[in-house]
């Protein structure tokens, strides 16, 4: 039906108002990128009501989106709707952990219910699009944008991508709180070197296949994901925006993708710089024919499609395409029963902030903290715990723990963690240590952690003499992570580690609570502070959520999602590499090392401790049919305290005709197990477990033997083998 009504409407339209459907541009505010000319910002307005537009983004609230809707409904000689698209990444006015802090809870369910959440308060503002989940996997925690990624695994990420896309999406996407999601950037944007934002991606066909694609084919095949983004950075010397191996081969052929994508901001006029387009003429000519179906503040196509397509560069075919596509998702969001069925002011007063809503955002903050260490059971802390003090610029801000991507979210509104934390004891006392420059100001200029004013140093250091156990709250300022904010030492920012050593010599009764988006590299804390906990930047209950997992009330459950190396020249580093010629450890000088330093990551990939003891026993493997193998293995808890546990299996192909890396991660499952019990639990292994993509994107399952590992992390578990015949 919605086939049949997008032929007809096609059928009226000229060829410029095709063009138009493909063209999006910025709101007046809330840039994302670079800012449009003023030549180009002008014209916005005459150009909808022209049906020259066929989507907005950075333009939210119920009264904006109406007014905006309006003009191209009422004043455009086809009145087609528009799709308006905003960034919501961890929330939208309740935000959520940032997407790398969700991803620590291994909790699709929780991760589900959060993206869901995100979605309700979005379209109770109008939107009915986020450039949401960013599903692109990375081994290197430089590139700032790992925080709104699920980390380094695509086993872990694809479950991820499939929960968010899920979430946003509903089971029905006609109704009025569910809004289309996009997976982002397609592809490889992850891999940019050096970690430097929208630098050069050089990688294999097979890492392509492999590790960057699983997450992208798994929101298409198992979500029905409704929208792609292109990515900024170059495949094969070839521009995602106009890289048809990836468009056309690949997401439309490979895996009959139905939706349209859009291309990321200029990232079609890009084309130029990068130097595969001359002119943006000839951008919209690339664009197009590769595939890119809306163009997002390029202005290739509005100013050039339609002669490009006049002089037979492209075929009026490939612009019917990507309108239809694009039709076919406002038709999907019903936009064309109702322009206006996001705009409800009676929802946007009731959803936004609703007690639901915080409940969800604090039961995904604290699912997702990460107990990195615990010596001596100094954690949980006693509610009665006297002479406590709080120690760090980050435990009495309000901004930091919204996180970066925080777009619609209100400035200064996460539960502090000083705020969280007094509400448990009253015999807290807090002093500053270190100025931290926050907020709009750091956000301009990339200001960091104060590194030179020692002023403050002094209370904190009598502070912590006169307290019995010091929680320090350091890491990095709330927009220290996201776009454009690479760094190349991942140490804490500033003054905060000489501090850190500071307090420690007057008092070494410390728990350090880290706030941060990315893995840091932390290695003297770890060989010195007892406790550690990751507390990354959980949204806006972060406060509430921190106290619950300090004071015991909540056991902490989540597991690392991205490996902490020990010093940035570690990156890249991560779990499923592969072995080498000359695997190591050696006592001899040949073998991939570092002569200075361990090359052993300081974390793992899938770490995090509780405080319950698990142990784990009787690991089998049966081939219940040819092909199929059930994996069985008991876990208990030989604590007193009941803990959730994430059970991870991963594997390892021995020998294939491409070499296989050292372990991946297959199957996973987070269960609560009360003190004293021992529960079994059970994966299947499948050849879609088992087998791999090939360089030429073939799926090949090959006999042989395996390795398989169950246990708490990548780094410990119980072995067997088993043959794949
Ligand atoms: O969605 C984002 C993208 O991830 C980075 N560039 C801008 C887009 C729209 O805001």
């Amino acid at each position: 039906d919605i086939d049949r009504k997008i032929t007809e409407l096609l059928s009226k339209m000229t060829l410029e108002e095709k063009v138009g459907q493909m063209n999006q541009y910025t709101g007046f505010y809330d840039l994302t990128g670079p800012a449009p000319s003023e030549g180009n910002a002008k014209n916005k307005y005459e150009h909808i009501k022209q049906g020259l537009v066929g989507s907005m983004l950075n333009v939210r609230g119920v009264e904006n989106v109406r007014k905006m809707q309006q003009l191209a409904v009422d004043s455009s000689r086809l009145g087609i709707p528009m799709i308006f698209g905003f960034d919501v990444i961890h929330g939208h006015k309740t935000l959520s952990p940032i997407p790398l802090a969700e991803s620590a809870s291994w909790d699709l369910q929780a991760i589900e219910k959060s993206a869901r959440v995100a979605a309700i308060e979005a379209s109770a503002e109008g939107l009915n699009w986020t450039f949401a989940p960013m599903v692109d996997v990375s081994h290197d925690p430089r590139w700032g944008r790992v925080m709104e990624g699920a980390g380094e695994d695509p086993f872990l990420g694809s479950k991820i991508a499939i929960a968010r896309v899920k979430g946003f999406q509903g089971d029905d996407l006609s109704a009025d709180n569910t809004i289309a999601a996009c997976a982002k950037h397609w592809a490889g944007y992850g891999f940019v070197e050096g970690g430097r934002d929208y630098n050069t991606v050089d990688v294999s066909s097979t890492t392509l296949y492999n590790v960057i694609f699983p997450p992208f084919k798994a929101a298409v095949e198992e979500a029905n994901v409704r929208t792609f983004m292109n990515a900024f950075n170059i495949i094969n010397g070839v521009p995602s925006t106009g890289n048809s191996f990836l468009l056309r081969d690949v997401l439309k052929g490979d895996w009959d993708f139905t939706g349209f994508v859009v291309s990321d901001w200029s990232s079609g006029a890009e084309m130029i710089n990068h130097g595969y387009a001359r002119d943006l003429e000839q951008v919209a000519e690339l664009a197009a024919n590769a595939g890119s179906d809306m163009d997002m503040e390029s202005y290739a196509y509005v100013l050039h499609l339609v002669d490009v397509v006049k002089a037979g560069k492209v075929k009026e075919s490939v612009v019917d395409d990507a309108v239809r596509r694009i039709l076919r998702v406002k038709y999907e969001l019903g936009l064309f029963d109702d322009p206006y069925r996001y705009c409800s002011e009676e929802r946007e007063k009731k959803e936004i902030y609703s007690p639901d809503h915080l409940a969800a955002a604090l039961d995904m903050a604290k699912k997702s903290i990460v107990l990195l260490k615990n010596e001596n059971g100094l954690l949980p802390l006693s509610k009665t715990q006297k002479k406590l003090a709080i120690i760090g610029t980050l435990a009495n801000d309000k901004n930091s723990p919204l996180g970066n991507w925080r777009m619609a979210g209100d400035e200064n509104t996460a539960v502090s963690v000083l705020e969280g934390l007094e509400k448990y004891n009253a015999d807290l006392k807090y002093a500053e240590g270190v100025k931290l420059v926050t907020g709009p100001e750091a956000f301009a200029t990339e200001l960091e952690i104060n590194t030179t004013d020692r002023s403050k140093f002094a209370e904190a250091i009598n502070l912590a003499k006169q307290s019995e156990v010091v929680v320090m709250v350091l890491g990095e300022n709330g927009l220290q992570t996201g776009e454009a904010r690479s760094r190349a030492d991942l140490g804490l920012p500033g003054l905060q580690e000489e501090l850190l050593e500071a307090v420690y010599k007057v008092n070494p009764n410390i728990v350090l609570v880290l706030m941060n988006g990315r893995p840091l590299t932390i290695e003297w804390a770890h060989n010195h502070i007892p406790a550690i906990v990751e507390a990354w930047q959980l949204g806006t209950e972060t406060g509430n959520a921190l106290a619950q997992v300090l004071f015991g009330d909540y056991n902490p459950s989540g597991k690392l999602p991205m490996t902490f190396p020990r010093s940035s020249a570690h990156i890249p580093v991560y779990y499923n590499h592969f072995n080498t010629g000359r695997p190591g450890p050696k006592t001899e000088v040949f073998w991939p090392h570092y002569m200075d330093e361990s090359y052993i990551p300081l974390y793992p990939f899938g770490f995090g401790l509780s405080y319950s003891t698990f142990e784990y026993s009787g690991l089998e493997v049966h081939e219940v049919e040819p092909g199929k193998f059930e994996v069985t293995v008991q876990v208990s808890n030989v604590s007193a305290v009941d803990g959730e546990e994430v059970v991870q299996l991963y594997i390892r192909d021995r020998v294939a005709s491409i070499v296989r890396p050292v372990k991946e991660l297959k199957g996973f499952e987070k269960r609560m197990i009360k003190a004293g019990e021992t529960i079994a639990v059970s994966f299947v292994l499948t050849q879609k477990e088992l087998g791999f993509y090939n360089g030429e994107g073939k799926f090949l399952a090959e006999p042989g033997d395996f390795d398989l590992w169950v246990g708490p992390s990548s780094a410990e578990g119980l072995h067997t083998s088993f043959e794949l015949k």
